[in-house]
């Protein structure tokens, strides 16, 4: 059995699916792994890197299409590429099913059998192969890289001869898997954090990192029984908007994470609220992509309003796609090695296991 996997496009993607270190870890399992020559070039990792561990080089990425059982991607494949697609065979990636409506369409039509990874359960024999969790942890982080570059004081109280620096204060909206790394890296550089999320159970969380929980006060469990976020009523809405208001005064940057599921991103900073921050403050939006959870968010911009950067991130992964190429390639040697099966040679589409049937796509 044959592990393939194609160049993404690198001016959209960085990231690759498969690593040396995990190629190397697939055929422990006993399977093949070849990739086209040139894959992982423009991260700096050559040929002769695969070669050494055992991968099989190609001339090109149709001859990889034609000849593996199983193909890892980052993104959804192109339609030049689903057509190549061998019938029979297996596809693993985030494919997007919601944005990639009529690729996925293709692949199923194909025979080939597609799994998401997005839609992995979030369930703990799952955490290894979790792409949300490994992306969005390192999300958190660049998040306040990016804000410290652009931000034009330091950080960290000092006290210098000269007089004392005063700590930069940092509000993280949103304390999911980003939101927890971005409190996390913003205390290690000396910032004061304090956080809010609609989830009760994130109060300790934030807590437990050195962040000030800032509770908007509600009778609701706003949990899901998968530990989602539930949209907000109106009422809550208001409480939330109150605690922003004296918050937005106070702090120098805002990272909002917010995010339900399969929904537009909730819209807690009104125009009204970012105007209130002074101005040389920053607002970080990885929810850009999904809307935003700020007025004046768009997803690769930096738009200032009356002198407040208001930052709209887009394909983030490509400003550290070493480290998120890694993360993801383990990912994805995880999900392998559950779904192969070394006595049948051969992999083994399971459904009455969870993690398998809730990423495989059988209608979009
Ligand atoms: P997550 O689901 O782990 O966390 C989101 C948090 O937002 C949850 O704790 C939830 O309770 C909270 N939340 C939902 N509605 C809220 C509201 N109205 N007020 C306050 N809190 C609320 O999600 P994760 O994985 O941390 O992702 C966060 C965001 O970052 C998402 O929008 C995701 O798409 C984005 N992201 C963007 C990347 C990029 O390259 N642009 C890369 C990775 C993540």
């Amino acid at each position: 059995m044959i592990v393939g996997s194609i160049r993404e496009n690198t001016t959209l993607e960085k990231r690759v699916s498969v690593t040396p270190e995990s190629a190397k870890n697939i055929i422990g399992l006993g399977l093949k792994v070849c990739v086209e020559k040139g894959y992982a070039l423009h991260l700096g990792i050559n040929d002769s890197e695969y070669k050494n561990v055992g991968v099989e080089l190609k001339d090109t990425s149709k001859e990889v299409l034609n000849s593996s059982n199983l193909i890892t991607k980052v993104n959804c494949p192109s339609e030049d590429e689903i057509e190549i697609l061998k019938e029979n065979s297996i596809l693993i990636g985030m494919l997007n099913p919601a944005k990639n409506k009529n690729q996925v369409d293709k692949i199923i039509k194909k025979k080939v059998k597609p799994f998401s990874l997005e839609l992995l359960p979030r369930i703990t024999r799952a955490q290894s192969m979790d792409v949300l969790s490994s992306q969005s942890n390192l999300a958190g982080y660049r998040a306040v890289i990016d804000c410290v570059a652009e931000f034009e004081k330091a950080v960290p109280m000092m006290m210098t001869a000269a007089g004392t620096v005063a700590a930069a204060k940092v509000l993280v909206i949103g304390a999911g898997v980003a939101g927890l790394q971005a409190i996390a890296t913003a205390k290690r550089l000396g910032a004061i954090v304090s956080a809010t999320d609609v989830r009760a159970a994130s109060k300790e969380q934030v807590e437990s990192l050195g962040g000030k929980f800032l509770t908007v006060e509600q009778t609701e469990d706003m949990e899901t029984a998968g530990g989602y976020a539930k949209e907000t009523s109106e009422e809550y809405k208001k409480k939330q908007a109150e605690i922003m208001k004296e918050a937005l005064k106070k702090n120098d940057i805002v990272i909002c994470t917010a995010l339900i599921p399969g929904k537009p991103a909730p819209r807690i900073l009104t125009e009204d609220l970012v105007k209130l921050m002074r101005a040389g403050s920053i607002i970080y939006d990885l929810a850009a992509e999904q809307g935003g959870n700020s007025a004046y968010s768009e997803a690769g911009k930096i738009n200032l309003v009356d002198g407040i950067k208001i930052i709209g991130v887009k394909s983030l992964m490509n400003s550290l796609p070493l480290t998120a190429s890694s993360l993801y390639a383990k990912n994805l040697f995880s999900f392998i090695r559950n779904l192969y099966s070394k006595e049948k040679k051969d992999f083994n589409i399971n459904l009455e296991d969870e993690i398998i049937e809730k990423s495989l796509l059988k209608k979009v």
